[in-house]
This record gives C-alpha cells, structure tokens and sequence, in this order.
C-alpha cells in the first residue's frame, strides 16, 4: 500500500525518481507491472510499469532509499543498507524509538535531524536511517505541536477511528471490518504514546529528552478506504481560550513551509469551521493528503478542550510523510 503511495508521488517529482525497487522474493524478478497488484484510483505511471524488481540487497541500489517493508523483515534490511552507506528514509517502525534514530515531522521537529552525527558515530555508518512516524500518530502530533509551543501541553486522550488501508493488502478480512468496529490494533496504542512523546521532545546534547505531558490511547479498525479521524481531548498549561487554539492551527507554519519543500502543504493544519466536519469522504485529500485537518474545536467538561484531526495515512502517515522527510533532508544539505 504505501509502496504503490511512494511511485505515485514520486512520478512527477522534481528532485526524486524511481530506478530501483526491491521487495520479497514473490516479486523479485519481476516487472513491476506483473508483480504489483495496483490499488490506487490513477494509473499506475509507466516509468514504473517495466522496472525489474530486486532482491532487497545493497549493491545496485541508489544512495537513497525509501523502505516500506514489512515491519517483520524492515529492521535488519534497513540496518544492511545504512550500513552499506545507504540513506534509508523509512515508514517502518523498527527503528522509530532507536535513540540516536531521528523520528522527524519537519513541521514539528526539524531539529532532530541532527541526531544523524549521533547515529553515524555511535554505529561507524557512512549511510543512515531516517524514520517518520506511525499513520496515527503524525495527524495527532501536528495537531498539538502548536498547542504545545503556545500553551503548553499537560494531557492528551486520543481516541481513533483508522482505515483499513493501515493494515497493508490485503488488509483486514471483509467478514472481520464489514459493519462492524474493531477495537484492537496490534501494538498500535503503545506506538502512538511513544512517539507522540519523541517528536515532542527536545533534542540536546545527541539526545531526546521526552516531552513532558501524560497521553493516553484508544486506536479502533473502521471500514474506511483511506484516512485516519482521531478524537482528542487535550489540558494545557496555561489559559487559553478556543478562539486561541483555532489562531494557533491556523497560523502554523514551518520549515517545510519556509523552504518551499515541494510536498509541503501550503498550510499543514487546516481549520475546518462547519459543524460536522472534517470527514472522510470531503476533508482526506486536502492540500494534495499532507494536511492534518482539525474541526469541532470544543470545550471538553472532563479535560479542558476537544477536537477532531484527520490525515491520510498513506500519504501524510507514510510515503508522503518520507518524501517531505527526504526534501526537508536534501535541503538541509544531507544527501550531498
Ligand atoms: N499502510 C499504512 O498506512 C502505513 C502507514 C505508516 C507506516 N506503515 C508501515 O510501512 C510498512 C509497509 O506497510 P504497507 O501497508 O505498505 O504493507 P504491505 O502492503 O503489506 O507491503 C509490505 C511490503 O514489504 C515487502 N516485503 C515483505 N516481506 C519482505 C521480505 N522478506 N523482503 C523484502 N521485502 C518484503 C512486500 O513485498 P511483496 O510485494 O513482494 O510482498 C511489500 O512490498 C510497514 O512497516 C507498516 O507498518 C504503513
């Protein structure tokens, strides 16, 4: 799934091209046109059609690599290529909670980029690894890393309503999703509490210190193609009113921003004021699938406010989410 999200996006882009792909022995020695079953709504670019799928093995491959393997065989491989001198720029979550691994969002943390020099003299690498995060997590970070700069952040409940393209293809069985909600993810809960405090962090000394707030969890399965919505009820540390919250998102802009990254989104959060948005089926695409949408801005009577945040999980939540990594990455003069 997010495979087929790196070679669509990667078609038209002006600084990255697609000329090696790897994947399992299934498909290696395959074109990809005969070893990909395709899943996406355009076609898929031709450029790709006739690529011959590798074994995944350091020698042939470029220096800069983008991984969505499976996480059961991502750690090692990525490992071998970094190793090899390769930059692995990667969705997987083997490496997210390594130390000296940075786990980026350049809206949030361009900072932690730094800790490479960490990486590359702890592990004797010429190459790297670069993670993003968790599909779940990266619509929930950005929603409160502004938050977190104005006001503060105290404690975070999340609650999530995730599609079944989460789940790789084939994803989760008809008879399983169909009607129904399914309440358990594997893992899923722990990842989005970790590295929610990671990405929040700050980095000194060739280390993160964990941001300081307590942020619970609940991640649910629902019969939705693409598109994670997430309920979040937040208390801040300092006063604030919800016009203030709503200024915050909107005024938000970063490093992608100011660099005029090419995936960057004009406006990463995008403040949605009708009563019943943002959905699905209206809101997922918004600013090309890099935005994080956020409506029904509330007081919450438990803790101090609520909201909704929805992002695209393949795009924002993974190869999209790579891609502005890899920019933000060129720009600041690692790929050289
Ligand atoms: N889907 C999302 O929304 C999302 C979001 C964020 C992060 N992620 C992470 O991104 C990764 C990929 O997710 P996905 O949803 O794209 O999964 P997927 O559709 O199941 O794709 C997994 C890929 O890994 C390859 N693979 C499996 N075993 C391999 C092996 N032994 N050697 C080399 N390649 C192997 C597969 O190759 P074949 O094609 O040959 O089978 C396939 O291309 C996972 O680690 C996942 O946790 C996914």
């Amino acid at each position: 799934m997010v495979g087929q999200r790196f070679i669509s996006l990667l078609e038209h882009h002006p600084w990255f091209e697609a000329r090696w792909l790897a994947a399992s022995d299934r498909s290696a020695g395959k074109k990809y046109s005969e070893a990909c079953n395709w899943r996406l709504r355009a076609p898929m670019p031709a450029a790709a059609r006739d690529l011959m799928v590798q074994e995944c093995k350091p020698g042939k491959a470029p220096q800069l690599i983008f991984s969505s393997l499976d996480s059961r065989v991502a750690g090692e491989a990525e490992k071998t290529f970094a190793k090899a001198g390769h930059v692995v720029v990667s969705n997987s979550s083997n490496h997210r909670m390594d130390p000296d691994v940075p786990l980026l969002i350049p809206e949030v943390n361009p900072d932690h980029l730094a800790l490479v020099g960490e990486q590359r003299k702890q592990r004797g690498w010429k190459g790297m690894i670069v993670t993003n995060p968790n599909c779940t997590t990266v619509g929930l970070v950005m929603s409160l890393a502004p938050l977190e700069r104005a006001f503060g952040l105290e404690k975070v409940l999340v609650t999530s309503m995730q599609a079944i393209s989460g789940a790789g293809y084939p994803g989760v069985p008809t008879l399983d999703i169909m009607g129904n909600v399914i309440p358990f993810i594997s893992g899923e809960e722990e990842k989005v509490e970790r590295e929610a405090h990671k990405l929040l962090g700050t980095l000194a000394e060739g280390r993160v210190t964990q941001g300081n707030f307590v942020v619970s969890a609940h991640c649910n399965r629902v019969f939705v193609e693409d598109g994670h919505t997430e309920a979040v009820s937040v208390s801040l540390r300092s006063n604030a009113d919800l016009e203030d919250l709503i200024e915050a998102w909107r005024k938000f802009r970063a490093r992608p921003q100011e660099l005029r990254l090419p995936s960057a989104p004009k406006h990463p959060i995008l403040v949605r004021e009708e009563r019943d948005r943002p959905q699905v089926k209206f809101d997922v695409e918004s600013e090309g699938g890099m935005a994080a949408v956020v409506g029904r801005v509330r007081r919450c009577p438990v803790l101090q406010f609520k909201y909704i945040t929805l992002s695209h999980n393949t795009v924002r939540g993974a190869a999209g989410a790579a891609l502005l990594n890899a920019e933000l990455m060129k720009s600041e003069g690692y790929l050289d």
